[in-house]
């Protein structure tokens, strides 16, 4: 590979993503292809900390794959690939979970609150969650992480168990740097603007689905929850207003100003329908790619198999260094 900076990130395969998603974190990968190295993944070993229907996982796993190539990830350009494929990771986690303290763990807020969620499975791999995320940083040795805000603790955590490492055994890991974007980190709920959008919100207009047709996106945008003054300006206490702002800003390109002068004088409901055709129209090639590639199964296999090829033989030279490090003896 080129001598650029090396970007890794994963996402959990949830089938189709979120117009969130979307914003805060996938449509980026494709751009950053061209600045860096990039190493991406479907993250399906961290879906099994909570519950799954096998028969649906492998489903969505497929899908979640052909979508970020949807969203203009090119296997190509990038080493695109699904976790589990890759023995390194879980070699890399037991390690790593071996220098992560019990404490650092219990202080993880998804895990708070996962475990809330689901008090009836408060199982190992959810608490050690954490640990198999930096395995899949570090076993490529990765410079930025581009990851939600919510994924930044679980990020430091990977920095503190890297430094760990390095103070242990002499100093072999790259601290990785968060790389989060300012504007559309977090796209709110249509429904309820001060909650995140969720995929799994009991309300589904809540939760744009970025595969959903053009005529449920402008429904949704059009039952999108906004105040009860008439202006459309970003400003505190405008929750829904600013949400559809964010989200049109970050899909046409405008700022604020251009904005506000676009729909002074105009009424929500203008600036709602507005907001529903420039995502749905946005994301149309998205949904033609999608069905395009969703019917190439034998392609997307190659892609897929290629790219575990390609993971493996990257992250084997660094875990094999790292077992080496920590004592074990040489197998050959
Ligand atoms: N935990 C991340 C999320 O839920 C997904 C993830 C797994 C990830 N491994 C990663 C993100 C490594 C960045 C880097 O969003």
């Amino acid at each position: 590979m080129e001598d650029k900076k090396l970007i890794f990130s994963g996402i959990q395969p949830t089938g189709t993503f979120t117009l969130g998603n979307y914003i805060g974190a996938v449509r980026n990968w494709g751009p950053l292809q061209d600045q860096y190295n990039c190493i991406y993944c479907v993250v399906d070993m961290h879906a099994i900390t909570v519950r799954q229907d096998p028969v649906k996982l492998r489903q969505n796993t497929m899908n979640s794959y052909a979508l970020l190539m949807a969203c203009g990830v090119d296997p190509e350009k990038s080493i695109l690939f699904i976790q589990s494929h890759v023995k390194t990771h879980a070699e890399l986690n037991w390690i790593l979970c071996c220098n992560t303290q019990f404490g650092e763990l219990s202080r993880m807020t998804q895990f708070k609150d996962k475990s809330q969620r689901h008090p009836d499975d408060v199982n190992a791999g959810l608490f050690t969650y954490p640990s198999l995320m930096a395995a899949d940083i570090l076993a490529y040795n990765a410079d930025l992480v581009p990851v939600g805000i919510d994924q930044k603790q679980h990020l430091e955590l990977a920095r503190n168990i890297a430094q760990r490492f390095n103070q242990r055994y002499g100093d072999f890991f790259t601290l990785p740097e968060p790389y989060i974007q300012e504007i559309g980190a977090k796209v709110m709920s249509l429904q309820e603007p001060t909650k995140k959008m969720s995929k799994s919100d009991e309300n589904p207009n809540a939760c744009i689905l970025i595969l959903d047709d053009k005529d449920t996106i402008i429904r949704k945008f059009k039952r999108a929850v906004t105040d009860s003054d008439a202006e459309i300006c970003y400003r505190e206490g405008k929750d829904g207003i600013n949400n559809l702002m964010t989200i049109y800003s970050t899909i046409t390109g405008k700022d604020f100003a251009a904005i506000e002068s676009e729909f002074a004088g105009k009424g929500y409901g203008d600036f709602k329908l507005a907001v529903g055709e420039a995502v749905a129209d946005h994301l149309e090639p998205v949904r033609t790619e999608f069905a395009r590639l969703s019917a190439d199964k034998e392609y997307l296999k190659k892609c897929y198999t290629e790219g575990a090829e390609k993971a493996l033989r990257y992250s084997q030279r660094i875990v094999s260094k790292v077992y080496r490090k920590v004592g074990f003896v040489d197998r050959t």
